[in-house]
Formats: C-alpha cells, sequence, structure tokens
C-alpha cells in the first residue's frame, strides 16, 4: 500500500502543562492558548504549504511515539516543545537521535534566564535547532524554518 506524501507536513508537538497555556503562569508563558497557537500556525502552514499536525500530551511516551510516527511517515520536520521534560529526558534525546526527521525545539519563555535547572536541555543536543524567548512567535519561526528544509 502507497503511503500518502507527508512531505509538506510539520508535526508541533507540545509536552506536559502545555495543554494549560493561556491560564499557567501568563507572565512566563503568555495568554495564547494552544488552540491560539494552533491557529496562528494553520495560517501561515497555508502561506507556507505546508500542513499542520499539533498535538499535546502530558506522557512522555506519546511524544516518542508521535516522534517516531512522523519519521515512518516521512514528514517534513517535528516541532517540538517538550516543556519540563527537556531538561530531564535522555528518552526524547534518544528519540530525536534516531531518526532522520529534522527537528526543532521550541520554548516560549528563555530557559536561560531562569532557574538553574532549566539552563540544561536534553533535546537541543539532538535538534537541528532551537528558538526559545519569543513567546509563541517562535513556534511560528519554527514553522518558517521547517518550510526550508
Ligand atoms: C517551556 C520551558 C520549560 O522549562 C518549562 O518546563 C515548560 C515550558 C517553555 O516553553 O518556555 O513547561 O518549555
Amino acid at each position: 500500500m502507497r503511503m500518502p506524501d507527508a512531505s509538506n507536513l510539520v508535526y508541533v508537538l507540545n509536552g506536559p502543562n502545555l495543554n494549560l497555556l493561556g491560564t499557567r503562569e501568563p507572565e512566563i508563558y503568555g495568554h495564547d492558548t494552544l488552540d491560539d497557537i494552533a491557529g496562528m500556525l494553520e495560517e501561515r502552514g497555508r502561506e507556507l504549504g505546508l500542513e499542520i499536525d499539533l498535538r499535546q500530551s502530558n506522557h512522555e511516551g506519546h511524544l516518542v511515539d508521535w516522534i517516531q510516527e512522523a519519521a515512518s511517515r516521512g514528514a517534513r520536520a517535528v516541532i517540538i516543545n517538550a516543556a519540563g521534560l527537556t531538561h530531564t529526558s535522555v528518552v526524547l534525546h534518544d528519540t530525536i537521535k534516531g531518526v532522520k526527521t529534522p527537528v526543532i525545539e521550541v520554548h516560549l519563555s528563555n530557559p536561560q534566564r531562569r532557574e538553574s535547572f532549566r539552563h540544561h536541555s536534553y533535546i537541543g543536543s539532538a535538534a537541528r535547532g532551537t528558538i526559545v524567548g519569543f513567546g509563541a512567535l517562535g513556534y511560528r519561526l519554527a514553522l518558517d524554518a521547517a518550510a526550508t528544509f
């Protein structure tokens, strides 16, 4: 069976607690909800000829499965905000290293300006690139980058 062409498909994966965006520490993460971000990305995606598949989970294993799924489907790129898992997850590091699909790390805040336990990223050393500190705009910048792959 032929797989549908996913070369214009970008997965946008979001980790724990990002379902609470909009009400979660808005002074740090802003007032945009994940639905707002999805809408913004779909609009930009239409301009770029890219399709967006935005997902969120509070469970590490779902993120692993989705990265592997993106790779096996031949998706253009994965944009990931791994949230708190950024600072703990060897598993996500290994998953990203294990696929050929380019992965872009995004954070709404700039972790380097925050508590020291946020300074290390297990995602960053496996990702193609990282965008931090620009709030929801960072996702759009990442999508613009994915359009060049
Ligand atoms: C975050 C930064 C992480 O340190 C934090 O645990 C998050 C959100 C960000 O987008 O700024 O949950 O990934």
